[in-house]
């Protein structure tokens, strides 16, 4: 299938693009390299320098690559920030989904496949999370993906593309056959923050709270390998070529792994030590976040392969310490 990875020189997009390439599809990358990066891209695929809130570059690129299917995973992701700058996360993440959509209604798009979050539910109200949650998102972020989540709802209805969304929990890692190793850069997530330090990039990790309701008082998260979550992208697209129905999908392990534990696995991969310091708890955040995988099993046929603790820590550690 003609696939355009939008976002797809980022961390997520690129393992993504690297899997429908390893499956035969033909990939074409559009991404504004704001968070992306060049040696993310890989050879085999068409890239486009480009912003999703540019309607006249996006339609050009829709008239010229004549994709069946999107991927759409370009967005602003750090649930902290977007409670400061909501003009920031309403305009690129929603304006520019609906810059997305509206192409994809001109160009006969058939389908969507959308880079959702957990966060669209708030706080947990029962664990493990399963797609029947509510869905009270506590940060702005959380809500654009919502938003974004509705808005592929009406245009199913109205125009007819049917979309996948697939609502990650806590992606990590880096791709195992080493093919893709672009850092982050000023990361706000607890993976690559902890990395910085065991290569000496920052002197210490803060432990946001260390007196939650969990075995060792810090928070519990369910990280999720982000060659997994690629996966069931593709998977998702052969999905909705096979039934023509759209459906909505967490991405997670269900095994949960406290911020302690994650430091002290890291010093044990990487054989140095993670300096970190008890910080006061993050505002929003909740003691344990964990997803119920059983639909995704039992619809997708998905499952976690490579989400232990080991693998998440080992193929990042292999790109840090370089
Ligand atoms: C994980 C745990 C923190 C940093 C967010 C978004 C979510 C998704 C993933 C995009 C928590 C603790 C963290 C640090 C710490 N993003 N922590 N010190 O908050 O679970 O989820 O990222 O889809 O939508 O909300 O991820 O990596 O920020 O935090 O103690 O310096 O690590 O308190 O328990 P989070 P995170």
């Amino acid at each position: 299938m003609k696939i355009a990875v939008i976002g797809g020189a980022g961390y997520i997009g690129s393992h993504v693009s690297r899997e429908l390439l390893d499956f035969g599809h033909e990939v074409f990358v559009y991404d504004n390299l704001s968070s992306g990066l060049r040696q993310n891209l890989f050879k085999e695929a068409d890239f486009t320098l480009g912003d999703i809130l540019d309607v006249k570059s996006l339609d050009d690129f829709f008239e010229k690559t004549k994709p069946e299917g999107i991927v759409h995973l370009a967005a602003l992701k750090a649930a902290g920030e977007s409670m400061l700058l909501p003009e920031k996360y309403s305009v690129n993440n929603i304006t520019g989904s609906i810059n997305i959509l509206n192409a994809a209604a001109k160009h006969g798009v058939k389908y969507i496949v959308f880079s959702s979050s957990a966060s669209v539910y708030g706080s947990p109200k029962y664990l493990p999370m399963d797609e029947k949650h509510t869905t009270e998102p506590e940060n702005y972020y959380g809500y654009t993906k919502l938003a974004i989540e509705q808005n592929l709802e009406w245009y199913r209805k109205l125009r007819g593309i049917n979309y996948a969304a697939l609502r990650y929990f806590n992606a990590a890692g880096y791709d195992i056959k080493g093919r893709i190793s672009g850092l982050e850069q000023n990361p706000a997530n607890l993976l690559p923050i902890v990395m910085e330090v065991a290569v000496g990039k920052r002197t210490f990790v803060e432990v946001f709270g260390n007196d939650y309701e969990t075995p060792d008082g810090t928070g519990v998260r369910d990280y999720i390998h982000v060659s997994d979550l690629a996966r069931a992208h593709r998977m998702a697209f052969d999905k909705l070529q096979s039934i023509g129905k759209s459906f909505t999908i967490n991405l997670g392990g269900s095994s949960g792994t406290s911020v302690l534990e994650v430091i002290k696995a890291a010093e044990r991969i990487s054989g140095r030590k993670i300096e970190y310091k008890i910080a006061p708890r993050r505002v929003g955040d909740a003691p344990t976040v964990l997803a119920n995988p059983a639909y995704a099993k039992e619809f997708l046929g998905w499952q976690a392969e490579h989400s232990d603790l080991n693998t998440l820590l080992e193929s990042t550690w292999v790109v840090y310490k370089k």
